[in-house]
């Protein structure tokens, strides 16, 4: 009776069925659904369920919850401001972007302020897990460690230290040994998860759980997994470089507009408190091809340097790559130069690049792409000192984006003479923010090439 041993799941939302199909007949997702080994039914591992009453709206006390700074202020901002007890988070990210640097930092503080943490790593040895703390620095006692795989262990040690965190590294090694699955099937994380979330509810504590991510980036295991858990963060960077940034794209209890910085260093993860200034080190002085762009990440401004090499193609049909930013919209851009200001870039290989690790796709870089990619053709720089920012369209008009006057004070602040922003946001600047910085409104690209011709 082979037939009777898989039994198949949809990932999105993790209906259960008894054969394959091509669309999930519960949340009508295609191509979800994935064959797992059947478990045996056996009593899940339980919390004890605690009796709630209804209660009317109004008593219920709008408060707002009791949260425990982590002595990382990057890490607090992107929680929404410190860690809410009983919650679940969800930390996910590429292997080795410093998923367990960052949670074992956040541990010793919390240890070092005498709030008990309990860190289990199914991943890494006790010698590893030492060998890491000890980059790190000094730990307080109040931090116990666990090298296991077994949740029913991890549940027994779990409900006799109840810690205020604990965190869970990762979900995918666990196994909980009723269930016939393999650690990282659907089933498990199901089940661990689901476990996991009623402890964090009923004994208030709060648990991270670190959840690797597939190629395509999303994290492995069920959708689910994401909807059952009250914060997601990502953790992402370039390996190659040592800048990090924590973003969170989903949270209960705060905005998920707010990103972390942080920088990989030799001993652990420094929070980066000023990105822009980290961004532009090493940046060169008025070079052609070099501009500076000013980016909003969540609610924060960044500026980043945009550089273009443009030189002539000597194959069929010319090269163009960009790297921190989409290829697509740089394509857009080199036609709209093309096509608007008759730059000869049909028969130029093109490479664009936001230096320094960061990926940026929000609109407002176009200005950044375009200068950079019209002072590497002309071979011309730039006014030193020079910011720039806007949203370009397809007739090569220049558009209104977001936090103009947050951008161009962040500008000013980093010491920039001169922003280059979109004429209707230049417009409506108060006289506070454009004091001090010499602010150029562009309303069409035609403008840009007159002024580099001045400079
Ligand atoms: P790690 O936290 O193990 O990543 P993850 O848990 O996300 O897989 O981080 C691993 C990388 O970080 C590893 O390549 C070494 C580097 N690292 C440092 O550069 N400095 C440090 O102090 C530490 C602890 C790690
Ligand atoms: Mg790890």
């Amino acid at each position: 009776m082979a037939k009777d041993k898989t039994v198949f799941f949809c990932t999105e939302c993790g209906a259960e069925f008894s054969k394959w199909a091509g669309q999930c007949s519960a949340c009508k997702a295609w191509n979800s659904i994935v064959e797992a080994p059947k478990e045996r039914k056996k009593s899940a591992p339980s919390v004890p369920f605690r009796k709630n009453d209804p209660v009317p709206l109004g008593k219920i006390s709008a408060e707002d919850e009791k949260r425990t700074e982590t002595g990382m202020k990057e890490l607090d901002r992107v929680l929404g401001g410190g860690i809410v007890a009983g919650s679940l988070v969800l930390a996910s990210g590429d292997p080795g972007i410093g998923k367990s640097t960052l949670l074992l930092q956040m541990c010793r503080n919390l240890s070092e302020r005498d709030i008990p943490v309990f860190y289990v790593s199914g991943e890494e040895s006790l010698r590893q897990v030492k060998l890491r703390a000890n980059r790190i620095g000094a730990f307080g006692d109040n931090m116990l460690f666990l090298a296991e795989n077994d949740m029913d262990n991890i549940r027994e040690h779990l409900m006799s230290i109840k810690p205020a965190v604990a965190v869970i590294d990762s979900i995918q090694t666990m196994v909980l040994p009723g269930l016939d699955s393999p650690a990282g099937s659907i089933t498990q994380i199901k089940e661990i998860t689901s476990f996991l979330l009623r402890l964090a509810k009923e004994e208030e504590i709060t648990v991270f759980v670190v959840g690797h991510v597939t190629k395509e980036g999303s994290v492995a295991g069920p959708r689910m997994l994401e909807h059952m858990v009250d914060t997601v963060l990502y953790f992402e960077g370039d390996t190659t470089t040592p800048y990090r940034i924590l973003r969170s794209v989903k949270n209960r209890f705060g905005s998920t507009n707010e990103i972390g910085v942080f920088s990989m260093e030799r001993n652990g993860l420094i929070e980066v408190e000023n990105p822009s200034a980290h961004m532009l080190s090493g940046m060169p002085e008025a070079e052609p091809g070099s501009i500076v762009a000013v980016t909003l990440e969540g609610t924060r401004p960044i500026l980043v340097e945009v550089q273009a090499l443009v030189c002539r193609t000597s194959f069929n049909f010319p090269r163009r790559t960009a790297q921190g930013t989409d290829t697509n919209r740089m394509n857009l851009m080199l036609a709209v130069l093309e096509k608007r200001l008759g730059l000869g870039l049909s028969g130029c290989d093109v490479y664009v690049n936001v230096a320094g690790g960061m990926k940026v796709t929000e609109p407002a870089i176009d200005m950044g792409i375009v200068l950079s990619v019209i002072s590497g053709y002309a071979n011309q720089t730039l006014p030193e000192k020079t910011a720039a920012f806007g949203e370009v369209g397809l007739i090569g008009e220049v558009r209104s984006v977001p936090q103009a006057a947050l951008r161009v004070k962040e500008a000013a602040k980093l010491g920039y003479h001169t922003c280059i922003m979109p004429k209707c946001d230049a417009d409506k600047l108060d006289k506070n923010t454009a004091s001090g910085i010499r602010i150029i409104g562009v309303s069409n690209v035609r403008d840009l090439k007159k002024l580099l011709a001045e400079s």
